[in-house]
């Protein structure tokens, strides 16, 4: 099947200040050290191999204090150019929402919304073509679907998180073709009713196993041609390009102690629906 790949907008921001040291979720250990000019020269290649394929890459200044801040994607979700901000569950990256929304204000996006419930962004959030697919279970509140609904004007799908490596959405499930409704995702991180919703709407989806869930393979970004994801998702390559797609490998390990790979350090700036 012929991929189209169409350009894309995203924000990321460097990991200046990236380090582990405290832990909220099963990926950090505070005891491993963070070698932070690698974290930063493997963040540069991924925001280089956007520009290179031709997408727009913005720069969120990092700010001191603010380990996680790399991890872009949670900070907020936009979609036909409005920005739903995030509330974080853990207060050691509250301050990163504020730092969002004060960078979407003044560029004109549509209406940028101070969320009341818990979300983590597109931590938690992923877009497809008819739905707005929404994780909960560690992070994000089941009340913020329905506010990220409303605000959207999408339909959202709940789907329920309970494996704990796999605590935000977009470590257990990745959009592949947002043109159509394609993804790839992980069934064993989700309860068996959301594996049931997932096999009506997503019949065709690509299913990771193990080792390249593990791998954090499903933390990955496409254009609709190609997906850049975790060089160490082995087993991923091969299905993706039967599909027709042009799998990326990149290594983002010193990130990986964070919990996080190449999803999240990308929020996709939609700004048209
Ligand atoms: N240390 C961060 C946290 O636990 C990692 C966030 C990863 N981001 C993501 N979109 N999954 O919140």
């Amino acid at each position: 099947m012929p991929r189209h790949p169409s350009p894309r907008r995203y924000l990321m921001c460097p990991p200046e200040y990236f380090d582990v040291v405290y832990s909220i979720n099963p990926w950090m250990d505070t005891a491993k050290p963070v070698d932070a000019r690698l974290a930063l020269a493997q963040w540069e290649d991924l925001r280089d191999r956007y520009r290179s394929f031709g997408h727009t890459v913005e720069e969120l200044e990092p700010r001191p204090g603010l380990p996680d801040m790399v991890f872009a994607a949670n900070g907020a979700t936009v979609v036909g150019g409005r920005v739903l901000g995030a509330r974080f569950a853990h207060s050691e990256r509250g301050p990163e929402a504020v730092a969002h929304r004060e960078w979407f204000a003044g560029r004109g996006f549509g209406e940028v919304c101070e969320p009341v419930h818990l979300n983590e962004g597109e931590g938690d959030f992923a877009v497809t073509r008819s739905w707005v697919l929404a994780g909960r279970g560690f992070r994000s509140s089941p009340l913020s679907h329905a506010e990220a609904q409303e605000f959207f004007g999408r339909p959202v799908i709940g789907l329920d998180l309970v494996d704990p490596r796999y605590y935000h959405l977009d470590t257990a499930l990745a959009v592949l073709d947002d043109a159509g409704d394609e993804i790839m995702y992980y069934p064993e991180a989700f309860s068996p009713g959301s594996r049931a919703v997932l096999a009506v709407l997503f019949p065709d989806a690509l299913l990771a196993q193990d080792a390249d869930a593990a791998a954090l393979g499903l933390n990955a970004v496409s254009d609709g041609l190609r997906v850049l994801l975790p060089q160490a998702a082995v087993g991923l390559f091969e299905p993706l390009r039967e599909r027709g797609y042009e799998p990326v490998g990149v290594d983002l390990s010193e990130l990986l102690k964070g919990g996080g790979s190449v999803k999240c350090c990308t929020q996709e700036l939609r700004e048209r629906s």
